[in-house]
């Protein structure tokens, strides 16, 4: 079984990571728990380039294979926004909450709702080599919060598949249609065809 570091601090996307991948065959253990404390400064300007700034610098300070995602959520009446910036988007400071909340006022009169949850992941190998994949979700934004499950803008956002706002799924459910999931089993199908 492959060790994989998850370069992230956010618990929502380490639970996602560690079910998707387990299921995959990784055992993935969390930057924390490999005793990793880094402070990062998300500076790209797409989801790529911050999934790799975010890889680079946890595999700087470790031996083991490293994977990292950037993800968010791009609503195309905000012509993608808040995309890159999801995580900032209320401030630094903010709450789930607070995102959310901003992000239904500015769509208060908006009648086309479409959005897409983007990843992109990034995997670096002990001898420097780096991949990177995507994978998206298709829905749209609901005009309240429904559900509580999961993290970020899950109970805002309706998935067309499930036909339920991912605060109402279960994790299995998530995690069988979600961006993080797609971008995880296209990185693992990438992987096997280069064995
Ligand atoms: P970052 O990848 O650390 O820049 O953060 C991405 C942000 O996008 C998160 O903090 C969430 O607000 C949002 N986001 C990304 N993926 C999800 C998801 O699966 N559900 C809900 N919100 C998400």
């Amino acid at each position: 079984m492959t060790r994989v570091i998850a370069a992230t601090k956010n618990k929502g996307k380490i639970r996602e990571i560690q079910s998707i991948l387990g299921r995959l065959g990784f055992e993935v253990v969390s930057q924390a728990d490999a005793n990793i404390d880094v402070d990062i400064e998300e500076t790209g300007k797409t989801f790529e380039q911050n999934a790799l700034i975010k890889a680079r610098a946890v595999a700087m300070m470790c031996d083991d294979v490293v994977l990292a995602d950037d993800s968010g959520l791009c609503v195309d009446a905000l012509d993608g926004a808040p995309g890159v910036y999801s995580a900032r988007y209320a401030g630094e400071d903010a709450s789930d909450g607070d995102r959310m909340r901003k992000l239904l006022d500015e769509m208060k009169d908006v009648c086309g709702r479409k959005a897409r949850f983007v990843c992109v992941v990034a995997m670096i190998f002990p001898d420097g080599r780096e991949v990177t994949c995507e994978g998206e979700v298709l829905g749209e934004i609901t005009h309240e919060p429904r559900g509580s499950a999961g993290f970020g803008y899950d109970p805002i956002f309706y998935s067309d598949e499930l036909k339920k706002t991912f605060g109402e799924a279960t994790e299995q459910e998530k995690d069988g249609v979600s961006h993080r999931a797609h971008a995880l089993e296209n990185l693992c199908r990438r992987l096997e065809g280069e064995q």
